[in-house]
């Protein structure tokens, strides 16, 4: 099957609810200390903050998604659209189809449809051992994207019926890549998360940022599986959310995808030690839309933490309780941590 056709076949399918997890994100274990006398005017509630060296309404930003066929150009031009509108990051879907077929490229050329905002260019870790520096290089350059996200889909390949599965040198890639790029790279999961090991090792290298895109969301097992993948029962397997944002954040500047849906997911992922939040499938219908919902639900838990700003909000008080509480002891992370800080 071509690369261009598997692609058409991940969106169609992802689009089904039956593609998320029934595994959860660990954020229903969070609550936000409710304070019943902020000082603050909802309306000069800062959302803004900065990313990739541009100002951004909000940290949040449209996940990886696609990229090379028709319907792939209709959808990165609605949601590049989109991202200029509510003025946030948009990160294309890989960059393969492009790699392997320059008429492929018409398909990620939206900068034009998002001047002002971080444009971020993506491709599989594995498949950098099939690529050279100079030719990622040229279309990074050639979609005037200003970072590269390299991502780690270790379960997916393994589930996919053409899926690479060696993963032998792919450290190595990275940390090369990452030295000879004059751009940020990133380094994400496609949903099934990042542990603090992995999150050490990355921040060895000179990237910038890990994209954490834990359990609790989109699960690709289940994409790769309903199309006609090797094996079933890895369906819920993976990292969630909440636990990765806690452990890579201590290590690298953190992104917090994988199952957020909604800004209240964003502000806790923020507190928990995220710079920035980023969904993907949410964004498949009305991304504006959903942005600005995403927003005003973001400004609203802001107000009612008392945090009148991002970095505010970075030291709200959380309450943690059940399974993820019991992980994090488990893992000697300190839970007493986050109940009794103040927002100064
Ligand atoms: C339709 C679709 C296509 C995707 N394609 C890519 C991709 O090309 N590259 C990538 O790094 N991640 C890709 N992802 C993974 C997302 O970027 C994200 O890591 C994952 O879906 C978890 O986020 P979510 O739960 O908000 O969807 C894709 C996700 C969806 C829904």
């Amino acid at each position: 099957m071509t690369i261009s056709k598997r692609k058409d076949q991940h969106i169609k399918i992802a689009k089904n609810k039956n593609s998320q997890y029934n595994s959860t994100t660990g954020f229903e274990e969070i609550e936000f200390i409710h304070c019943a006398l902020p000082e603050l005017d909802l309306e000069k509630i800062e959302l803004q903050t900065n990313f990739l060296g541009k100002k951004i309404s909000m940290p949040m930003m449209i996940g990886s998604m696609t990229g090379g066929t028709a319907l792939a150009k209709k959808i990165n031009q609605a949601l590049a659209k989109a991202a200029e509108e509510e003025l946030v990051p948009l990160a294309l879907g890989s960059y393969r189809p492009l790699l392997e077929n320059e008429n492929a490229a018409s398909s990620f050329m939206v900068r034009k449809l998002c001047p002002s905002v971080p444009l971020i260019a993506n491709i599989g870790a594995v498949q950098l051992k099939e690529y050279n520096i100079e030719k990622i290089e040229q279309a990074i350059k050639k979609t005037e994207a200003d970072a590269l996200a390299i991502h780690l889909n270790p379960l997916q390949e393994s589930i996919q019926p053409e899926g690479q599965t060696n993963f032998e040198g792919v450290y190595q890639k990275i940390a090369e890549l990452a030295d000879a790029l004059d751009v940020p790279v990133i380094v994400k999961e496609t949903g099934a998360g990042i542990n603090s090991e992995v999150a050490k090792k990355l921040a060895n290298t000179a990237i910038k940022y890990v994209d954490v895109s834990g359990k609790g969301g989109t699960s690709w097992s289940k994409v790769e599986y309903k199309r006609g993948g090797k094996i079933t029962g890895f369906e819920e397997w993976g990292y969630s959310t909440a636990l990765a944002i806690v452990e890579c954040s201590k290590f690298i500047k953190t992104i917090a995808s994988g199952g957020i849906r909604n800004g209240i997911d964003a502000a806790k992922a923020i507190a928990l030690g995220a710079d920035m939040a980023s969904a993907s499938w949410p964004f498949l219908e009305k991304p504006a839309q959903k942005l600005k919902f995403f927003k005003e639900q973001l400004k609203r838990v802001m107000f009612l933490v008392g945090a009148k700003n991002i970095d505010q909000l970075k030291q709200a008080p959380l309450l943690i309780y059940g399974k993820l509480a019991h992980a994090m002891r488990l893992k000697n992370i300190a839970l007493a941590y986050y109940a009794p800080r103040t927002i100064k």
